[in-house]
């Protein structure tokens, strides 16, 4: 992926053909050279690759260096995975730790974390989806964009699934929740990160899911107490997505933090008439730039042209998504978001749009869903 990494503290040659395999540009140093990498006008390379093998600890210069060039990705090449050591690389800033056998795989998807990491804008996103009337699989959209979203995140997604009155997210990923987004709307003046991390529900992909209830209750929203929630979630979380309910005022009112508000649509009449409504109302509320218009289930053939679409509605159509019935049925049997298994025009379709929406360059779609060690290690922030 044309990567500079510098390789520091190793004798390993095998080590250098491995990432040079992973498409790197290497370079070699003895760990002496740390002190200098780690000088303010120091010039950095993509990535460290920091070989602990014959070292009985990790070296102060590393924390040195994080410290003066937070950016330069560091992967740690260690023996075994001890978690006193890998504690200590944490704590000094690592970003990946590999234990052997060092694999090609294994380094690649190091690398890959790392380069997307670097892409990403340190700032939290917050993005809200919304349907124009009840089928048109905004859920599906958001399940699969903040699934897409968790595998790039270093600092955590989470899904808030805003349908109190009944909620479809939790089943579309196949998690069951205990708590629900009533909860923490019922409680939101003393909610914090202790009390919000027993409300939401781990899935695949490390997407945090704060669900809605399964069809038993009837509260409204409050519009103040969403905003407060999706405020406290953009401060925890890298990225929020928000499933909204199209009928909820106490909703679609509370969206000032949302970077983008999706309105998914499809191309049947019902459907465009609704958008335009909703598209108008949102874009007085929360400025033009805002607003994007997907077309979900995108049909050649329809009467109802994407073109069409674009001139009632005044905008260009952001993204639209191909159909595919027999995937998306076998997925939701599954329980289990499209773009982790991406096999399908679909998956790789709301894998590109979540890019795009967090503004992200790298287009490498297969990066792995598991984290490093040390991020597991680690949990999440
Ligand atoms: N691109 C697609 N191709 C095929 N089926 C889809 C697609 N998107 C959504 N669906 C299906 O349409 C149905 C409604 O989707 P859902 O996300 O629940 O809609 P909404 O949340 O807008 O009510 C679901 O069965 C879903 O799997
Ligand atoms: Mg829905």
């Amino acid at each position: 992926m044309g990567l500079k990494v510098t390789v520091v503290g190793s004798q390993d040659r095998e080590l250098e053909a491995v990432l040079r395999a992973c498409g790197a540009t290497t370079s070699m140093v003895p760990i002496t050279e740390l002190a200098a990498l780690s000088q303010p006008t120091s010039k950095q390379p993509d990535v460290v690759v920091l070989d602990l093998r014959e070292h009985p600890s990790v070296p102060p210069g590393l924390t040195a260096l994080k410290r003066q060039h937070a950016e330069t990705g560091v992967i740690i090449v260690a023996k075994t995975l001890d978690p006193d050591l890998m504690l200590s690389a944490m704590r000094a800033g690592a970003n990946e730790c590999v234990a052997e056998p060092v694999t090609q795989g294994e380094l690649d998807a190091a690398l890959t974390r790392i380069a997307a990491r670097q892409s990403a804008p340190a700032a939290s996103q917050a993005f809200a989806i919304v349907g124009v009337k009840g089928g048109v699989g905004a859920t599906w959209l958001g399940v699969n964009v903040a699934t897409a979203l968790a595998r790039v995140a270093t600092a955590g997604a989470v899904l808030v699934d805003l349908h109190v009155a009944r909620g479809e997210a939790a089943l579309y990923l196949g998690v069951e929740p205990r708590f629900t987004v009533v909860d923490a709307l019922d409680n939101i003046h003393k909610l914090d990160e202790a009390f919000f991390r027993s409300l939401i529900v781990r899935a695949p992909s490390r997407l945090d899911l704060l669900a809605a209830p399964d069809g038993t209750a009837s509260s409204r929203l409050d519009a103040s107490r969403v905003r407060t929630l999706l405020e406290f979630t953009s401060k925890h979380f890298e990225f929020t997505v928000a499933d909204v309910p199209r009928t909820e005022p106490g909703a679609l009112d509370a969206l000032e933090g949302m970077k983008s508000i999706v309105v998914v649509t499809t191309q049947e009449l019902p459907s465009v008439r609704s958008a335009t409504v909703m598209v108008n109302r949102l874009r007085l509320r929360y400025g033009k730039e805002r607003v994007l218009v997907v077309i979900n289930r995108k049909d050649k053939h329809s009467e109802i042209s994407h073109e069409d679409i674009e001139q009632v509605l005044g905008a260009p159509v952001a993204h639209a998504f191909p159909s595919d019935y027999r995937m998306t049925l076998e997925a939701l049997n599954k329980g289990r978001p499209a773009v982790l298994d991406n096999h399908s025009s679909l998956a790789a379709s709301f894998e590109k749009f979540a890019r795009s929406l967090a503004g992200l360059k790298i287009e490498k779609s297969d990066t792995p869903a598991a984290s490093g060690w040390l991020g597991r290690l680690a949990g999440r922030k």
